[in-house]
């Protein structure tokens, strides 16, 4: 079983990477192998909307790093998104990444089957978190991935998401931020939740 983590920060192991590295962290426990793959290492061009992928399952464009990366989606049991909150909404990376799988998608969903999850991390406090995990999760869906989410199936729901904040709290009238992601134990519980729950239907479907 092979779990393949796709980070879209805009820095290299930074937040978001630590809470994929939670992810997979657990699902290593539990027998799976892993990679943690970030979009910022590669060189990935924009969708220049040809629309070639309409009539084959192939991207017109052939000279960046998105075909070797298909290869690597496409060799995967589980998927896992990680995007920062750019704007309420994803990163520019992983926006392009989402575009230019379009080609796994049209003709067919070459994806179909696996499973997928996300996570996500924000400066502020309902920085737009919610709005982030859904875009990854709804784009895992269109892809026919079965996504799972990071409820705890053995115990009381703690979160529906792995949603980070820095933002921790507001004392003596001051903003407390968090040094980190991993500071917030309700993201790092969620995404110990996600990288079980997705071994454990990974399990379920061979
Ligand atoms: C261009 C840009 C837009 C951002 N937009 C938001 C936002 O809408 N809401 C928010 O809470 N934080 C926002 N942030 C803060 C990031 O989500 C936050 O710093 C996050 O922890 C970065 O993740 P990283 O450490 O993996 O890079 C934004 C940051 C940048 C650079």
């Amino acid at each position: 079983m092979h779990i393949i983590a796709v980070n879209g920060s805009h820095r290299k192991g930074k937040n978001t990477a630590a809470l994929l590295g939670v992810v997979l962290e657990e699902a290593a426990a539990l027998g799976a192998t892993t990679e943690l793959l970030e979009l910022a290492d590669y060189n990935i061009k924009h969708c220049l909307s040809c629309n070639k992928c309409l009539g084959r399952p192939q991207c017109n464009i052939t000279d960046d790093d998105m075909a070797m990366i298909g290869k690597k989606l496409l060799a995967a049991d589980g998927i896992v998104l990680g995007s920062p909150v750019y704007w309420a909404n994803v990163t520019t990376l992983m926006k392009n990444f989402m575009d230019r799988t379009r080609y796994m998608h049209m003709v067919k969903n070459m994806l179909a089957g696996k499973v997928g999850g996300a996570v996500t991390n924000a400066g502020l406090r309902n920085g737009g978190q919610e709005a982030a995990l859904r875009i990854m999760e709804f784009f895992l869906a269109a892809q026919g991935l079965h996504v799972v989410d990071s409820r705890n199936q053995d115990g009381p729901i703690m979160t529906v998401g792995v949603a980070g904040s820095l933002q921790a709290d507001i004392k003596d009238g001051k903003v407390v931020w968090r040094k980190g992601a991993l500071e917030d134990e309700a993201a790092v519980l969620a995404a110990r939740h996600l990288g079980k729950n997705m071994v454990q239907l990974i399990q379920q479907l061979k």
